[in-house]
Order: C-alpha cells, then sequence, then structure tokens
C-alpha cells in the first residue's frame, strides 16, 4: 500500500480526537492532532510573558516556537522548550484562550506549513513505517491537505457534543456541569468558526455524524471510508 493522509475535522465534542487517534493506531499511521499546535502555541506566548492581545508579538513568538509533536497514536505527546507540556495544554485555562491565538492569521499561516511538513514527512515514507498518517483539527481537509487521500467532517449535535465534554470534564451531565461546558464547546466553536468552515462539510469531504453512535460505531463507519478511499 501507498502511504495515506487521513484528514479529519469537526467542532469541539465530535469524538475527533478519540476517533482519529483510533483509526491511526488501527492501521498502523502517525497521529497529528493540530488543534494541540495551537494549544502549544498559546502555552508558549503566555510562558513567554508574550501579550496575546499583540497579534505582531504572538506570530513572532509562534515563528520562534521550539515545537515536537510525537505523532505515535499510542503515546502522542506535546513538547516545546524542552518540556513535555502534552497535559498542561488541555487545561481550562488554555482552552479558555487558544481561539484568540488561533484567529491570528499569521499564526495560522506558521503552523499550517509546520503541519504540512509533518504529514509531508509521513506520506513520503521518510519516517515511521512510511505508513501514512491521520491528521485532525479543523481546517485539515480545506486547508492543510484538501489534497489529502480521505476527507472526512465528523459532526455530531449540540446537545451530543455538551453531554460528551461535560461528562469527560465532570464526569456528569447535570445541568451545572452542562452550563459550566457551554463556554468551552459553544462560544468556542462560534469563534473558531470565523477563520475555518468546521461546520459544513467542503466539496468531496464525506460526513459522519456521530449524535446517535458509540465510539465504536463511529469507529467503523470512519474506517469504511477510509477502506473505500484506499
Ligand atoms: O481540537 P482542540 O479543541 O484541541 O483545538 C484547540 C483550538 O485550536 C481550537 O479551539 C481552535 O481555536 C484551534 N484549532 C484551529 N485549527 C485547527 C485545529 C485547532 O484553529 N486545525
Amino acid at each position: 500500500d501507498r502511504p495515506v493522509v487521513v484528514a479529519i475535522d469537526g467542532p469541539s465534542g465530535s469524538g475527533k480526537s478519540t476517533i482519529a487517534r483510533r483509526v491511526a493506531a488501527k492501521l498502523g499511521l502517525a497521529y497529528l492532532d493540530t488543534g494541540a499546535m495551537y494549544r502549544a502555541a498559546t502555552w508558549w506566548c503566555e510562558h513567554r510573558g508574550v501579550d496575546l492581545d499583540d497579534d505582531d508579538a504572538v506570530a513572532d513568538a509562534v515563528r520562534a516556537m521550539p515545537l515536537i509533536m510525537v505523532t505515535d497514536p499510542l503515546f502522542p505527546q506535546v513538547v516545546c522548550d524542552d518540556q513535555d507540556i502534552t497535559e498542561t495544554i488541555r487545561s481550562a485555562a488554555i482552552t479558555a484562550v487558544v481561539s484568540a491565538v488561533a484567529t491570528n492569521l499569521e499564526v495560522r499561516g506558521e503552523l499550517k506549513q509546520r503541519q504540512r511538513a509533518e504529514i509531508d514527512a509521513e506520506r513520503t515514507g521518510g519516517r515511521s513505517d512510511g505508513r501514512g498518517i491521520v491528521a485532525e483539527g479543523r481546517d485539515i481537509t480545506t486547508v492543510v491537505a484538501p489534497d489529502a487521500d480521505v476527507r472526512i467532517l465528523l459532526t455530531a449535535d449540540e446537545d451530543a457534543r455538551l453531554a460528551r465534554r461535560a461528562r469527560e470534564r465532570h464526569g456528569s451531565v447535570d445541568a451545572a456541569h452542562l452550563a459550566a461546558t457551554r463556554d468551552e464547546v459553544l462560544r468556542r466553536d462560534r469563534d473558531d468558526s470565523t477563520v475555518s468552515a468546521f461546520l459544513t462539510a467542503a466539496d468531496g469531504v464525506t460526513t459522519v455524524d456521530s449524535s446517535r453512535l458509540e465510539v465504536e460505531e463511529t469507529l467503523d463507519l470512519v474506517l469504511g471510508v477510509v477502506e473505500d478511499a484506499r
């Protein structure tokens, strides 16, 4: 088999990280979490004391960011400035401000280049076993890798996305936890969708709606789409 590139986009709470990782592990592919790169950029700016409202300073800092993405789907890691920030960047504090960094167009240009370099390294078989990569985010099917072999938009309705995030973050879906999750999911999607269109599928992109599906069912559907394309 020639190396395959699988692009998966979707809103927050659609299950795309879980599914992308599982697909990569199952097929022996590398896994790239591009959201983690925007989170790392946010962490790096704060770490360096850069004012997130200063677009030029943020862009300069991100261009100089010493970021290493470990793309093993069984143990993905984010290393920046020799620190393992894999867990740190999932904090509520980073989540609350990441969209501000991600809507900086200079930042997007820089990270797009780095994401393409990661994808190309796997596509040309220069690394791992040369079998390819699953990359997930908000603009992979449209901007970063519109030429991917497989392009999937993983969606889920608002209720399903809120319930998943509330359970993930707080362990239950009572009213208070749902309310606390609203900002993280709905506000962030609104802000993020001002720079990339991940709420509707672009031409040639297959939509998979996970609202009423268990993880295993979604995984089977996505694996089917990948198999059909190979
Ligand atoms: O997927 P995750 O929630 O970790 O993404 C964090 C943030 O990174 C998103 O809220 C969005 O602002 C940004 N992002 C992006 N483009 C991508 C992936 C993520 O703008 N391809």
